[in-house]
């Protein structure tokens, strides 16, 4: 059985690597196939899955300046370096003795466990924030502007997520109970590689390349349609374009559900 998931596992691994990338110029209007000097940061499997989405999904490019990634950084880091990573040292998250586990030894510390599946993350420690310095109140009130529609509530604490070079993000959706319909995270420290994968054809993707001091926002089906993911080092990929991964940090805004 473990021999049939990891022979299918690589089998998908092969496809998205193989599968030709369709982009976006930067203005949305024309689609071209093959690399396109102005598009950034959105390919995808076909230039169907990529009209569905175009209207969800958004990264904004240099949406903070050095001085800024530096400032979220100081800040977070008093909340995280108590912390230890988290590393899974089992794969197979359909088997019951592991999801017990998981259970046993994430739940205590695990802000996540209301967010998504047990399991979701690999290499990683978390905090949550309520109060920021002013220079980072001001920047996460330009990510609130830009990303949720005025006067929708938001989830009070912003998320910080801290992943290792070796850690990675599984496919997942976040929990539509605790979570509403817009996900805006801001890159620290590194570029990474956002795959969306739709959850009832998983042969229709999109990859979204996050490069560092960026913003990027999922918004409606893409964030409740679409499994988001972020790759690990060595599958770090974007338009066949090696995107190396370091260590990673994430500060995320959510909205509530309505
Ligand atoms: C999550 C998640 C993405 C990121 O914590 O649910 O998907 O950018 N994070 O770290
Ligand atoms: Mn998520």
């Amino acid at each position: 059985m473990r021999l049939l998931i990891r022979v299918a596992k690589e089998a998908q691994r092969k496809y998205f690597h193989r599968t030709s990338c369709y982009r976006f110029t930067s203005e949305g209007s024309t689609l071209r196939k093959g690399p396109v000097e102005e598009c950034k940061w959105l390919c995808g499997s076909s230039q169907n899955i990529l009209s569905a989405v175009r209207e969800q999904v958004e990264v904004r490019q240099n949406f903070i300046s050095e001085e800024e990634e530096n400032a979220l950084f100081k800040e977070v880091e008093k909340g995280l370096r108590k912390k230890r990573y988290e590393f899974d040292h089992w794969d197979d998250v359909g088997n019951t003795k592991n999801v017990f586990l998981a259970i046993l030894h994430r739940l205590p510390f695990n802000l996540n466990r209301n967010r998504h599946n047990v399991n979701a993350i690999h290499g990683y420690r978390e905090t949550e924030r309520l109060q920021w310095g002013d220079v980072c109140e001001s920047i996460l009130r330009r990510v609130r502007a830009v990303a949720f529609p005025e006067g929708s509530p938001l989830l009070g604490p912003v998320h910080v997520l801290d992943l290792d070079k070796l850690g990675y993000i599984k496919p997942h959706i976040d929990s539509v109970k605790f979570c509403g319909s817009t996900i805006a995270g801001l890159s620290l420290l590194s570029d990474s590689v956002m795959r969306l994968v739709q959850e009832n054809n998983s042969a229709d993707w999109v990859d979204l390349l996050l490069n560092r001091r960026s913003l990027y926002i999922l918004r409606d089906d893409a964030r409740f349609k679409f499994t988001h993911e972020i790759l690990k080092d060595e599958e770090s990929f974007f338009s066949g374009q090696r995107v190396p991964r370091h260590r990673r940090i994430s500060v995320i805004c959510r909205n509530l559900p309505v």
